[in-house]
């Protein structure tokens, strides 16, 4: 699904209508302006301002530190760059845990300052009050199920989930979610095998990242399709670009300009 030719912000219905179309999606985040009209532009019809800015803006090494105040700002600058796309808002960590009402708080934060369209929440039974207070409110809520990175201390480390009898739990949650009102199920790094049974098992579309081919959608973080995130990257990711050498070479190029003076020429002067 492709929003190139419409006119007006894609829905959740549209996503609905394309996924029972057997149609497949695309997700990608976002976290500012710039990014998110090219990514608008180049009709992606969903950008997720993911907690993931935790690393990729704020340079923190897990996505527990960013916080509400950390991430409105994106949703509004994401929401301003963009004319077609779904923005999702991320919930971060210890913004919607410790009861319905803080969780209350915050999905309308992002909603009300941000613009944000929907929100996701990680988590299968223990969020279930939250999604159903939250879609009752008339928020669209995203789930997301597998490595959920907020419980990376829990799992003990960014592993595969849900192999195994895990796999049963999963499908268990994802169907929790789907009942509780969620409008899609994000699946992370799972078994290819059991997120093509889940997005079998459920009607909500299912979006994978690092979940094999059978979910209704894919998502990605940005920089990482760019390769411009430094160091190994996990075995989902599949490089589009090599923007941190282009960027470099840029850079470089400019620096040594500035330094012998070709930069800037009377071209780049004004009278
Ligand atoms: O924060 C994020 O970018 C995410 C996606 C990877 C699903 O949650």
């Amino acid at each position: 699904m492709s929003h190139a030719s419409a006119a007006r912000r894609t829905t959740i219905r549209d996503l609905h209508e394309a996924t029972a179309r057997g149609e497949k999606w695309a997700m990608i985040t976002a976290y500012d302006a710039v990014t998110a009209r090219i990514f608008d532009d180049a009709g992606v019809p969903t950008l997720l301002v993911g907690d993931s800015a935790a690393q990729v803006i704020y340079g923190y090494d897990s996505t527990l530190p960013v916080t509400v105040e950390d991430l409105l700002p994106l949703v509004a600058a994401v929401v301003r760059g963009s004319e077609r796309a779904l923005v999702v808002a991320d919930m971060p960590f210890g913004s919607y845990q410790s009861s319905v009402g803080q969780a209350m708080e915050s999905a309308m934060r992002f909603m009300k300052e941000g613009g944000a369209h929907a929100v996701k929440i990680e988590g299968g039974q223990r969020v279930l009050p939250q999604v159903e207070a939250l879609v009752a409110a008339g928020i669209p809520v995203v789930g997301h199920l597998g490595l959920t990175p907020q419980s990376v201390n829990v799992f003990g480390g960014y592993r595969v989930q849900g192999r195994g009898e895990e796999g049963e739990a999963l499908l268990r949650d994802a169907k929790a979610l789907q009942a509780a009102g969620a409008c899609a199920v994000v699946l992370e790094v799972v078994p290819a095998e059991l997120a093509a049974h889940v997005s079998e098992v459920l009607t909500v579309p299912t979006i994978g990242i690092g979940a094999g081919s059978a979910t209704d959608a894919q998502v990605i973080v940005w920089q990482d399709l760019a390769g411009l995130t430094e160091g190994p990257r996990p075995r989902f990711v599949k490089t589009y670009a090599d923007m941190r050498g282009t960027l470099t070479d840029a850079v470089t190029r400019w620096t040594d300009d500035v330094r012998s003076g070709a930069y800037p020429a009377p071209e780049h002067s004004y009278t």
